[in-house]
Formats: structure tokens, sequence, C-alpha cells
């Protein structure tokens, strides 16, 4: 297989029950995807040998463990990511410091893997920041988790499109800002309703937007996934942010 056109900053969310079905729409995407994001979901079902094995076909693969343990387990699973040949991996910034350095640190023996951190998941409001006794609203807080990212020594962090351009405002040119929460016009992901509800991202964004606020990657899930034509609904995320 031959990804090396495909923009690696368009990410494709696996985010399936079962590895047949994963594996059906990576062979259907072919060379059209370079870069996969593997959750929780299908890395508990498929188990591991699936990230190598995308890796051993070329692909990037964002593994999406969203750590928040203590220091020396989420030292423990960065590594093990990195040994799988991940090339990105998630901790919470929600967590603190002390499990940022930690995952830093575990990367080091890996060049290739790239430690984000997480700030404020897309589908929390002020009031479920509220519920959990944080005062700020959403905006101040990803701010803040940003900068405690970057002190902390983390390559980048996750945002909502909304967000990549205050975020990159914050942490200049280089940190990395992959942003999920992004939907296509007229695309109503399944989960969402037909009212304009936008599949669980309460702070959603299209392609272009995110990528013109400062966004270095995107990540694509049920508008490629469920797509009548996925090669197709990939074209078109590619295309609204102007070509490459
Ligand atoms: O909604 P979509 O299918 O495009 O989701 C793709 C990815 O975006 C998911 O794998 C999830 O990790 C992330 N996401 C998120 N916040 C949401 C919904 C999805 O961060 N509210």
């Amino acid at each position: 297989m031959d990804t090396t056109t495909a923009d690696r900053r368009i990410i494709v969310a696996l985010d399936f029950a079962d590895r047949p079905d994963a594996e059906a729409l990576v062979a259907r995407l072919g060379d059209a995807c370079g870069s996969y994001k593997v959750g929780l979901e299908l890395l508990t079902a498929a188990g591991p040998d699936l990230v190598r094995e995308l890796v051993g076909r070329g692909h990037e693969v964002f593994l999406d463990l969203k750590l928040f343990e203590i220091p020396n387990s989420v030292a423990g699973a960065v590594r093990a990511a990195g040994a799988l040949g991940a090339s990105m991996v998630t901790v919470h910034s929600m967590g603190g410091t002390g499990i940022m350095t930690a995952a830093v640190e575990a990367a080091r023996e890996f060049p290739g893997l790239r430690v984000l951190a997480l700030t404020v998941v897309t589908s929390m409001t002020g009031s479920d920041l509220a519920d959990i006794g944080i005062g700020a609203d959403p905006d101040e807080q990803v701010l803040r988790l940003a900068r405690l990212a970057a002190e902390a020594g983390c390559d980048g962090v996750i945002a909502s499109p909304r967000e990549a351009g205050p975020l990159r405002a914050l942490l200049g040119r280089d940190p990395l800002i992959v942003t999920p929460g992004v939907t296509l016009a007229g695309v109503t992901p399944a989960g969402g309703d037909s009212d304009g509800d936008t599949g669980g991202h309460a702070r959603a964004g299209s392609p272009w937007a995110a990528f013109g606020a400062g966004a270095s990657h995107i990540v694509v899930g049920r508008s490629v996934t469920r797509a009548p034509d996925p090669v197709a609904a990939l074209r078109r995320i590619a295309s609204d942010r102007g070509g490459r």
C-alpha cells in the first residue's frame, strides 16, 4: 500500500466495535487515508495486533488512550503505545503536571511518538464543568490546561475547532493542535439528530474552520466512516479546507 500521497493531517477515527468492521473501512479507504485514530473501544475489542498491522502497512496511528492514572501507570501505557509504533498518544491534562511529565519522559525512547494533552473533552459544557467543581468556562479551562501541558513538555493538545485559534495564539507555531468535533455542513453524523445536533460534539466546527484557525490535524469519524461513500467523504473533507 502506498499512503505517501495521503494527507496525514486528516485522521480518520476507527470507532468500531470489532475488527472486521474496522478492516473493511481501512480496505475501502486504501491509499486515500494515511492516518487512523484507534480508541479504547476498538483497542479493547480487537487488541493491539490491529495497531501493529496498520503501522506495518504504512499508516500513522493515533492511539487515543486518554490516560488518567498514576504517573507510573501512565508511563507504562505510553511505552506500550511506543512499542506498537503509535505516532500519537493522549493523556488527560486534568490529571495534572505529574502524569503529563511521566508521559513525556516515557515517550522519549520513541522518537516518532508524540504526547498530546486532552484539555476539555468536546462534549463538555460550562455546566458540566460546574458539576465537577470547576468554575471556569470551557474556553478559559482549555487555555489553562493547554498552558500546563506545554509547560510539562507535551507535543500538543486536543481541542475543539472553536478553540484552535486562541490555542495557536497561546502556544505559538510548533505545538500540534489536533481537533476532533469536526463535522461537514449538511452531514449529520450517525448519533446526531435531524435538528442540527452535531453527534455529541458540543463545540463542533468545519474542517476548513479548524485548519484556518491553526489546527495542525483534524480527526474525523462518522462523517467518513458512516458515509455511503467513505472515499468521497474524505475527499470532501480535504477540499473543504481548499485541497492540498
Ligand atoms: O463525531 P466523530 O465520529 O467525528 O468523532 C470522531 C472522534 O472525535 C471520536 O473518536 C472522539 O474521540 C472524538 N470526539 C470528541 N468529542 C465528542 C465526540 C467525538 O472528542 N463530543
